[in-house]
């Protein structure tokens, strides 16, 4: 067993050695999609490293692909879903909300209320804050984050049929 630091939660937990950083988040309840189902193609389990990076797995090819197309990403940048924990003393900050995949995982909680703040999985913008409604201008707002990337990430990464579900 390993033992992680989540901030700001300031939470110590015990974790099975070679688990994944997503597995970690899954058990603490929090709200990660997992768009790509785990795959490490679609960022919405993006969290920062904040010290003890060396007791994570290296970054993969489709880790490193991934990130650069994050305007958020940095250095200390991870997928939960690609990382393993393998040694003590790691310390990761966990997103102060829910990243969305896509504007129809988006466009299915409209009328709702946010639970935690909804965030843009390649921006990091908020898109829709903790407690408000659920609007149609949130989609909007999506779309036109969209539209400033020349690049579909979830187009060039997915398998085509995945995209579809995603988009639809
Ligand atoms: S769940 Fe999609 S990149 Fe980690």
């Amino acid at each position: 067993m390993k033992q992680i630091k989540l901030q700001p939660l300031n939470q110590e937990v015990e974790v099975s050695t070679d688990s994944t950083l997503l597995s970690v988040l899954l058990e603490q309840e929090m709200n990660v999609l997992q768009a790509c189902g785990g795959q490490g193609r679609c960022a919405t389990c993006h969290i920062y490293v904040q010290s003890g990076k060396e007791a994570l797995s290296p970054k993969s090819e489709q880790e490193i692909l991934t990130l650069s197309f994050i305007t958020t990403s940095q250095e200390n940048s991870r997928l939960a879903c690609q990382a393993r924990v393998l040694q003590d003393g790691l310390v990761i900050e966990v997103p102060q909300g829910m990243y969305i995949g896509s504007i129809g995982e988006l466009k299915s909680l409209i009328g709702k209320r946010a639970q935690q703040n909804l965030i843009h999985p390649l921006t990091g913008d908020v898109l829709v804050e903790e407690g408000k409604l659920i609007l149609r201008s949130a989609l909007e707002k999506m779309a036109e984050i969209d539209s400033t990337f020349t690049t579909d990430l979830s187009q060039i990464l997915l398998p085509p049929e995945k995209s579809k579900v995603l988009h639809k």
